[in-house]
């Protein structure tokens, strides 16, 4: 099939515009008064968006937000530079064992940006080692993921910020014994990098001791914004991602999220995003990608958007009842499943569109079945019509049934556009917690569920939720067995 035969060629002074918003679809004139924001509601977003631009760039210009000078950090590229030639002479296969913002933006850069069957070509088409992103300590799946791959061809890429995470630690501890008993301990330095903190922790002291190779993961930086740091940047580097690029469309997106709000990406999804979930009850919102390439990039939002906004309180103690859950979904595939609640059930949601103006290729209908009506009109289109067309239809008919929807549209899938993309979403989530008043850079929700499970291994320090677990199970009694054993 011929590859990127419909891209827009440009003149040497036409700029690609590498993401565009359209959001006519939430406003009361597509979707009908009452339903939509009308004009006085985007005029009070605008005073709105004006406060927490104030707020941001002060918080910004006092070396709050790291995250948003990350595109401009030389040292990553040279560390990057060296690990991608290394991993491409020596290694068949990078394994990344991290979890949440150690995991997801790997997962979703490299999915949009290799061919979607990187890891299944044969080696010398491949041209660079397979990615496998270990981010789950279910068994079975970290038994196959190690069955598949033969260990003196495999670099090992443990990612942990705290260097505390239970489930990383583990894959960690199976592997540097694994490593060990089969290639000798001078294999670990050679087929490990290990990436934490750069002065805390328990894996930055074995680092130390042992003297691994390893990078940082800067202070100050959050995991769920992470993925532009060491954490994503060298893993990417090394399976043949164009990261210079990537980090090129971040600073661009961080050089237009400075702008005045009335042309800025990154506050207008927060401020249209902040009002339907406030004035519109609309709390939930769906990012539903239109190409397989982008279906890890609703994933790695999933978390950016609930981790970011699902707090219980604002800043002050008060409680904060309004937050906005992200759903995740894959357009067309989802059009069969999940559309029908979004068009007529619950009605409190909105949809994101994430569409993709050319795809790299066409893949043309045949002009067969000439005689049946009901398929004649499919032939001379294209696959990448076709898909553009459903996003473009099920926008309208989600309006026309006044649900709001908008639409994000890369021109193409390129690293320069998730860069983009990936910047503008990060700013966009710290302009929501201005919004709504919250921090959106911790994640005290996650952290009970930890201390019970550290209290149920056994870890010192949390003998107390052993027993707060113990004491609630053992009166619990509604439960359903398929064969109860008859007692007495
Ligand atoms: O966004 C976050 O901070 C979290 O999702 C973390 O990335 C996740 O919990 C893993 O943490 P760590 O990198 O410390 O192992």
């Amino acid at each position: 099939m011929s590859e990127k035969k419909s891209q827009k060629l440009m003149t040497k002074d036409e700029v690609e515009d590498l993401l565009t918003l359209d959001y006519n679809n939430v406003t009361s004139e597509a979707l009908g008064e009452g339903k939509g924001l009308d004009a006085q509601d985007l005029a009070e977003m605008k005073n709105l968006l004006s406060a927490a631009y104030k707020d941001i760039e002060c918080r910004y210009k006092k070396g709050l937000l790291p995250f948003m000078d990350l595109p401009k950090d030389p040292d990553i590229l040279k560390a990057a530079r060296k690990l991608a030639d290394m991993g491409r002479k020596k290694f068949e296969n990078v394994v990344v064992l991290g979890i949440g913002g150690s995991a997801l933006g790997a997962s979703a850069v490299f999915t949009a940006l290799r061919p979607l069957n990187h890891n299944s070509l044969p080696s010398a088409k491949r041209g660079w080692p397979r990615l496998i992103v270990a981010d789950n300590v279910d068994p079975d799946g970290f038994a196959a993921i190690l069955d598949s791959v033969e260990l003196k061809s495999t670099f090992f890429n443990v990612i942990s910020k705290s260097g505390t995470t239970a489930e990383t630690m583990s894959q960690f501890m199976i592997i540097y014994d694994q490593l060990q008993r089969s290639l000798g301990k001078s294999s670990l330095k050679e087929h490990l990098l290990v990436t934490t903190d750069p002065n805390n922790g328990v894996l930055r002291r074995i680092v130390e001791t042992h003297d691994f190779l390893n990078l940082p993961v800067p202070t100050g930086v959050g995991g769920r914004f992470s993925v532009l740091t060491a954490v994503g940047i060298a893993p990417l580097a090394m399976v043949g991602v164009n990261v210079t690029d990537l980090l090129n469309g971040a600073a661009k997106g961080q050089e237009d999220a400075h702008k005045p709000v009335a042309a800025n990406k990154a506050y207008i999804f927060a401020g249209l995003n902040y009002l339907l979930a406030t004035l519109k009850k609309r709390s939930s919102l769906v990012m539903m990608p239109y190409a397989d390439s982008l279906a890890r990039v609703a994933d790695w939002f999933g978390q950016l958007w609930n981790e970011s906004l699902g707090k219980a309180t604002h800043l002050d103690g008060s409680p904060n009842p309004n937050t906005q859950t992200a759903i995740k979904a894959l357009g067309v595939t989802d059009q069969h499943s999940q559309l029908q609640m979004y068009m007529d059930g619950s009605d409190e949601k909105t949809i994101c569109f994430l569409g993709v103006d050319s795809f790299k290729q066409q893949a043309p209908i045949p002009q067969i079945f000439k005689d049946y009506e009901e398929l004649s009109y499919l032939g001379g289109h294209t696959l990448a019509e076709l898909i553009n067309f459903e996003r473009q239809g099920t926008a309208r008919a989600l309006s026309e049934n006044g649900r709001p929807n908008l639409t994000l549209t890369l021109p193409r899938v390129t690293a320069q556009s998730i860069g983009y993309l990936i910047q503008t979403l990060e700013v966009a989530a710290v302009v929501s917690g201005s919004l709504y008043n919250i921090d959106p850079l911790d994640q005290p929700g996650v952290e009970l569920g930890k201390k019970f499970t550290y209290g149920l291994l056994g870890r010192t320090g949390f003998e107390d939720f052993k027993e707060r677990y113990k004491s609630v199970v053992s009166k619990k009694k509604y439960i359903v067995k398929s064969n109860p054993t008859p007692k007495g």
